[in-house]
């Protein structure tokens, strides 16, 4: 009797398992420049403290997502690493169905720090490689100490590495199979035109804050203009970033968003995530929690009409969270530029 029981679990188990893989199935891809495709959807991991990312994690590779946005920076790859070594012994995944993308943190730009940010990224994930490896920000942060360096009156130090020279080294890093493509996160149009002018490799991703309160119109046609995909990071407005004030705007209770998602019968999250996805963009929503995991990536089933599109476009208030303007006076901070 228990054998039976023990059966039956394995193969409910297992028809959940082709389910969800089933549901990932339709979660469209974008081709990169070096013929890799990526999920344009997938999990975001900063702020998902220790001892819940690796659930996380988890709960994300069993309900159908397949790509995961790491950083050294958020100090988890670790779990991280737990939850995708978990999953391909248990045989939900192989590593080939994941899409995994690192980051070089600040305090990695200079050239001979790099194959160690990203060796560090790769032995915390448990892996031999990333599928995809961005220059976190264009700004260099003081070496070989804190990862967030202040001075005694709590003012960042930086360090002067010119990005470019970061660069060759990430492109070293595809030459060492350390990482199938490289891009970067956070930099603007000039900053990505330099690169584009004066490396060998061209960049795969530009990852940037986007979301209703911030379209990145402008940023996005142009990007579009050079085949350079790009990923919106903050889909949801980050409610949880760390220096967020109670009376900030929040996008999931705007009652204009919250209108919309009434006549589509569909969550708050779902609209502003699905009007990201039908512009073409590659999202990474983070949560900890399973039944908004679920809710997250269930968007691919319905369509906004172009009016709807046109009206959430004109929510744009150049609303950036991740302004990070206490490092404004550094030589490559990248907002002080039209886009
Ligand atoms: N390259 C960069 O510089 C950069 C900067 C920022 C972010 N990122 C990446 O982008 C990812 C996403 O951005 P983010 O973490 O800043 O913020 P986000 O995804 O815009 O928002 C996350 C917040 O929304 C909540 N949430 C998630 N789904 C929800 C839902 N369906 N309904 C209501 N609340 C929901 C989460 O809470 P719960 O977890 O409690 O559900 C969390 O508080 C990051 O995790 C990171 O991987 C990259």
């Amino acid at each position: 009797m228990q054998k039976e029981v023990k059966s039956l679990l394995g193969k409910t188990f297992f028809i959940f398992q082709r389910f969800f893989v089933t549901m990932a199935a339709k979660v469209p891809t974008v081709k990169l420049n070096n013929g890799a495709e990526i999920p344009a959807f997938g999990l975001g991991t900063w702020k998902s403290k220790p001892g819940e990312v690796r659930a996380a994690v988890e709960n994300a590779i069993d309900v159908g997502y397949r790509m995961i946005d790491c950083a050294l920076a958020y100090q988890n790859e670790n779990e991280v690493g737990q939850a995708i070594a978990t999953k391909i012994k248990e045989g939900v995944v192989k590593r080939e169905d994941l899409f995994v993308t690192g980051k070089l943190w600040n305090t990695f730009h200079r050239p001979d720090l790099v194959p160690i940010g990203i060796k560090k990224t790769l032995t915390d994930l448990g892996l031999d490689y990333v599928d995809l490896y961005l220059i976190h920000w264009p700004m260099g942060y003081k070496e070989d100490g804190e990862l967030f360096p202040k001075d005694a009156d709590g003012k960042f130090m930086y360090s002067d590495v010119d990005y470019l020279d970061t660069w060759k080294e990430m492109e070293a890093a595809v030459r060492a199979g350390q990482t199938k493509a490289i891009g970067f996160s956070n930099f603007n149009s000039d900053q990505v035109e330099r690169v584009l002018q004066k490396g060998t490799i061209k960049p795969a991703m530009l990852q940037v804050e986007c979301h209703p309160y911030l379209n990145q119109s402008k940023l996005i046609e142009w990007c579009q203009g050079k085949d350079i995909p790009v990923t919106a990071y903050s889909p949801l407005g980050s409610p949880d970033r760390p220096w967020a004030k109670p009376t900030d705007p929040n996008l999931l209770t705007d009652p204009k968003l919250e209108a919309i998602a009434k006549k589509y019968g569909k969550s708050t999250a779902q609209i502003i995530l699905r009007w990201n996805a039908q512009r073409g963009l590659i999202i990474i929503p983070k949560t900890v929690s399973k039944a908004r995991l679920e809710e997250n990536i269930s968007i691919f089933d319905f369509k906004l009409t172009h009016e709807d599109m046109e009206l959430i476009n004109s929510f744009d208030c150049n609303g950036r969270g991740c302004h990070l303007d206490w490092v404004k006076d550094h030589k490559y901070w990248p907002f002080n530029t039209p886009f």
